[in-house]
């Protein structure tokens, strides 16, 4: 297992570029492969092991997949399987996505249930009762979600639970929707970039989807969803996540390829602590020339603070002067890394779902561990500001999410190295990553 050993203390200068979002990825991929009927080339595809992942999951089911240079090119499957089996599903939790599009064309489905995670149990009570009112029947046997419809028909429903939309729900049940008989309408629904994104794709294949960007989601259904060319939108979580890193070590970085709108609860609390931000066409210019100060933050779905920037922001403020307490309302025991940032010298107490942050002047390197993907994250950026040696282990959770987070961060100037099982060291450049993707064979039952 790779580990990073990160030397603190350097402020990071230059241009780092953002890639394609792994949220909109997933549902585009599977959109391609299971609900349209022609070949899909999908570009801006960011290089992560979650996307491979998912591509074995659809190629168990048919599909075909190529990955070369950010661009991904999905054949459809012709034969469709109905059946995506543990082994597969347990290794990813987005594999739930193939549940909506199966049913829609196939009018069956067996897929395995997702379990927990480390951020918490992880319902997918909304995804089964959105199928539901298009019209499926739905049992859990064996540890299977079993599906089964005679034609999908268009519904209105209220999709909301108790930590309000749900990302994954909507995106099942719009993409299940696109093939339906009317029209669905779908309340509450999540706005997340991602999930307008995937509506995005949809149309170009041939959906009629009206209000992207709301949370009310108009579907009208249509008979046939051909292939398309499209690019995938650039990912607001590692976006957001490198301008933490130019505002914790308090460098001067130019984060290109930033899209505003989708970052403006991070700008916001960012400019609030006093971190400059400076849009310009193509990305975000981040300073501090300021004195930084504490402030509060509250997760929320989208506009709001996203629950996948908490664990970053937490390492910001966790060496900016004063008090700021974080509120995690999505993924309410989501405080894993909490742990292992006062290991390195911070100060935070968790009260139930609220995290207490003590500004300290300074964190101290120390040995530590990802324990899931955004926690891994944050002690990357912790790391790049701690005085002495930081050694992040695990770092495969961050490799879900971030595609060569130290190559890019070496090149605007960070001291962070990849060293293997084998005490091998990579300092960027080095060969690429073993699981880039490469053509998978499809296997057929
Ligand atoms: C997606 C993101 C994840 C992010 C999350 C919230 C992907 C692949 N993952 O996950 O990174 O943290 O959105 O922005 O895009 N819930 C229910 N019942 C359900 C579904 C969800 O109660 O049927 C609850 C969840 O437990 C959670 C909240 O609703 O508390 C939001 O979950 P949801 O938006 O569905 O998250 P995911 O789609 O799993």
């Amino acid at each position: 297992m790779d580990k990073f050993i990160i030397n603190g203390g350097v402020q990071l200068e230059g241009t780092i570029s953002v890639s394609g979002s792994k949220n909109a990825t997933l549902p585009i991929a599977v959109a391609a492969a299971i609900l349209a009927d022609s070949a899909s080339v999908i570009h801006n595809v960011p290089n992560l092991r979650d996307v491979e992942t998912l591509c074995a999951v659809l190629e168990v089911l048919g599909a075909t997949t190529k990955y070369k240079n950010s661009t991904l090119y999905i054949e459809p499957i012709s034969r469709l399987v109905h059946e995506a089996p543990y082994d597969l599903v347990r290794k990813m939790r987005a594999s739930i996505y193939v549940l909506g599009p199966l049913i829609a064309r196939l009018g069956r489905a067996k897929v395995s249930f997702p379990g927990g995670c480390a951020i918490g149990p992880r319902p997918i009570d909304l995804h089964i009762k959105g199928l539901e009112r298009l019209g499926a029947k739905i049992q859990i046997i064996g540890g299977y979600i079993v599906a089964e419809a005679d034609g999908l028909v268009g519904a209105e429903m209220l999709l909301r639970g108790q930590y309000g939309s749900s990302v994954g729900a909507t995106a099942n049940v719009m993409m299940a929707a696109t093939l339906a008989e009317g029209t669905t309408i779908i309340r509450s629904a999540a706005r997340e970039p991602h999930v307008s994104d995937l509506a995005r794709f949809l149309n170009a294949m041939g959906a009629n989807i009206e209000g992207i960007g709301t949370s009310v989601l108009k579907i009208h259904g249509v008979k046939q969803l051909r292939g398309t060319e499209y690019a995938v939108v650039s990912d607001d979580v590692e976006t957001g996540t490198f301008m933490v890193a130019g505002a914790i070590t308090k460098g001067d970085i130019f984060v290109k390829n930033a899209v505003p709108e989708n970052l403006t609860a991070i700008s916001e609390k960012l400019t609030e602590a006093g971190v400059q931000l400076d849009w310009e066409d193509d990305g975000v210019r981040v300073t501090t020339p300021r004195q930084l100060q504490a402030v509060d933050v509250r997760t929320d779905t989208f506009p709001g603070f996203p629950t996948d920037m908490q664990a970053q922001m937490m390492g910001f403020l966790s060496v900016t002067p004063g008090i700021s307490i974080i509120t995690e309302t999505i993924h309410t025991d989501r405080f894993i890394h909490v742990g292992e940032l006062n290991r390195m010298g911070a100060d935070i107490q968790v009260d139930q779902n609220s995290a207490v942050i003590r500004g300290v002047p300074r964190l101290n390197g120390a040995p530590v561990m990802a324990s899931d993907l955004r926690a891994g994250a944050v002690l990357v950026l912790a790391g790049m500001a701690a005085e002495g040696e930081t050694t992040v282990s695990r770092v495969y959770h961050i490799d879900r999410g971030y595609e060569s987070i130290e190559k890019k961060l070496a090149s605007i100037g960070a001291d962070i190295i990849r060293v293997n099982d084998y005490g091998d060291r990579r300092r960027f450049p080095y060969h690429e990553p073993q699981y880039l993707l490469v053509h998978h064979t499809p296997h057929r039952r």
